[in-house]
């Protein structure tokens, strides 16, 4: 019979050197704000027979849409604790300074409540994604310099999935775990320990609708993932939900690249660098792969602003290089010469 472990245990048993009580609650506070939020998903259909988002419901309480509501559970979790110095989510405008009089902690907690907002109303899988890093001053409370530092000042980073099931997977540095809810237990069970990528990648994932709006070297990258023109590339199939959080993690468990290029008119593409880029691309290197912007390693980028977005190409390492080549464009398809 094999074990059962529970989330709390497990970070406990795997807590790393410096972590004392104050990093190891952390992450048990956002274990529960992950349970509270995919207790609600799993109620989120019922909105349009019990009262719409933005109607009053029967306490005279005004309904809040997902996204708001996961970002007031986690911020509501975290602020009191003593754990953090500063939070910052997306989908708040300013950093979020931890309330007088609550005492400061020595980290700092970015966040996306809810990945693949527009999935919420068609009962598609969602997410949560956050990043801990360490406060840089110890003399203030939390200020911006210590929310935008680069990814690979992470100590932690991991995601929630509310899609069959919900499992939480996260790392400290010390590989990628995760956790399946049992909504019976109201536990996170440790089911998928050590995650790696496979080495011969099953999917690739861009929203091929914005073809002309790319470059003509990321254009011939798509046209190499997708296995045309003489590519060389493994033979791949195509998966593309729209919540980066789902792609991701499919691609994590088969193999595969997510791409967010940059467009004509976006040239920064649309993928936050703080809440979603960041600290996906430290957890995948804990799983074997890269993330980039297809230049640099997204862990090098030194943010300058809150909700600063970047291009992104994360997954299977030998996919995300060829990236890097065809954009330097050393590289060209073979069939041009
Ligand atoms: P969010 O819901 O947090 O704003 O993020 C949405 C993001 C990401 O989850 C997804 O990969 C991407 O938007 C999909 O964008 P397109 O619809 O442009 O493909
Ligand atoms: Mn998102
Ligand atoms: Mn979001």
């Amino acid at each position: 019979m094999s074990k059962i472990v529970t989330i709390e245990r497990f970070i406990l048993d795997h807590q790393p050197d410096y972590a004392r009580g104050e990093f190891t609650n952390l992450l048990y506070d956002i274990a529960l704000a992950a349970k509270v939020i995919a207790h609600k998903t799993n109620r989120a259909g019922l909105v349009d027979i019990l009262g719409r988002a933005g109607a009053t419901n029967i306490q005279g309480e005004v309904q809040q849409k997902l996204d708001v509501f996961a970002d007031d559970i986690i911020f509501r979790i975290c602020d009191h604790t003593g754990r953090l110095c500063v939070m910052a989510s997306e989908e708040r405008e300013e950093i979020i300074p931890i309330p007088e009089p609550y005492k400061k902690g020595s980290y700092v907690l970015v966040y996306d409540p809810l990945d693949g907002s527009s999935n919420i109303d068609v009962n598609v899988s969602i997410g949560t994604i956050f990043g801990i890093y360490r406060c840089r001053n110890w003399e203030h409370r939390g200020q911006l310099e210590d929310v935008l530092q680069s990814a690979r000042n992470l100590v932690a980073a991991g995601y929630v999935l509310y899609g069959s099931s919900t499992m939480l997977v996260y790392t400290t540095g010390q590989g990628v775990h995760g956790f399946t809810l049992d909504p019976e237990l109201g536990e996170f069970l440790l089911s998928h320990e050590g995650m790696h990528l496979p080495e011969v990648p099953a999917y690739y994932s861009v929203n091929s609708a914005y073809f002309e709006r790319w470059s003509p070297q990321v254009q011939k990258y798509v046209l190499w993932l997708q296995g045309r023109e003489h590519s060389d590339a493994p033979k791949m199939s195509s998966r593309y939900i729209g919540s980066l959080v789902a792609d991701f993690h499919r691609n994590l468990m088969r193999g595969g690249i997510f791409c967010y290029p940059p467009e004509k008119d976006k040239p920064q593409g649309k993928i936050r660098l703080l809440y979603e880029a960041g600290p996906l691309a430290y957890l995948v290197e804990q799983a074997g792969g890269y993330a980039s912007d297809g230049r640099q390693s997204i862990l090098d980028i030194e943010p300058t602003q809150l909700h600063q977005r970047t291009p992104f190409f994360i997954g299977n390492r030998s996919l995300v290089y060829r990236a890097e080549r065809f954009i330097e464009q050393e590289i060209d398809l073979p069939g041009d010469g």
